[in-house]
């Protein structure tokens, strides 16, 4: 089965279909799906959609634009609903200077904290991460070592990759793998060992081609697998095989 490591069905742009998109997965193939946090107001909506389908879990998290709203209250809320059964990880997490919405020593402190709380819990974290590679690594480097994580929707070097792939860490791959000028992603996937990759939609966002530009959902997945087969000379079932076991070790599942 394909398992959709990093989407955001609680995102409003599925506010029209998500139950009947949600309940066509199994028929397109897609056996499990992480749904990872990204806003406070994001918590509770994928709480409900752990309990409301079986194969949907979720991450809990607060996102590097979003440290601004974070607290005391809201850390400690985030810790009590990391205990849910359901909920498998930590994130989304990390740094973000593209966007740059909040100062980056605010963002350093709620990612170390974020990665510390994944710590106490023995949680894999899921890495958000733009603009911002030499402090994440030297973050990742200092206070993840021995942790398991996913380097989301992957963006940097394939040197870079390789280290990561080291530290025992995976690199999310998705969409983008797809798009023409991908050069850089598609030389990472070509480098680093399949054992390495997981597959992921960050849906809404960032659809495959032949959808790019359109609203991406995990049923788009086989086209982002058969990209990674393709620059790998192996078959899809390979691809697929192999990113199932990887993701079900990367969450616990
Ligand atoms: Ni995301």
């Amino acid at each position: 089965m394909i398992i959709d490591t990093h989407a955001h069905y609680d995102d409003e742009q599925f506010d029209t279909d998500r139950d009947e998109l949600l309940k066509s997965m199994e028929a397109g193939g897609i056996g499990l799906i992480v749904n990872a946090g990204s806003t406070i107001d994001s918590w509770k909506k994928i709480v409900e959609l752990t309990e409301a389908y079986s194969f949907m879990y979720g991450a809990i998290g607060i996102h590097p634009d979003e440290v601004g709203d974070m607290d005391d209250v809201q850390f400690s809320r985030m810790s009590d609903l990391l205990e849910l059964d359901k909920i498998v990880a930590v994130g989304e997490i990390g740094l973000d200077y593209y966007w740059d919405k909040e100062e980056h020593d605010l963002q350093k402190e709620w990612f170390i904290r974020q990665l510390g709380l994944a710590r106490e819990k023995d949680m894999p974290v899921i890495i958000h991460s733009r603009d911002a590679a030499a402090d994440t690594f030297e973050i990742m480097k200092q206070h993840a070592a021995g942790m398991k994580a996913v380097i989301h929707c992957y963006s940097y070097s394939a040197e870079m990759a390789r280290e990561y792939v080291k530290m025992g860490y995976y690199i999310g791959v998705g969409g983008v793998v797809t798009f023409k000028n991908a050069k850089k992603l598609k030389q990472v996937v070509e480098e680093i060992p399949l054992a390495s990759i997981v597959l992921e939609t960050d849906c809404p966002y960032l659809a495959p081609v032949p959808y790019r530009g359109k609203r991406n959902t995990s049923l788009y997945l086989p086209y982002v697998a058969e990209q990674v087969a393709e620059l790998k000379g192996i078959t899809v079932e390979d691809v697929i095989r192999q990113t199932e076991k990887n993701s079900r070790e990367l969450y616990g599942l």
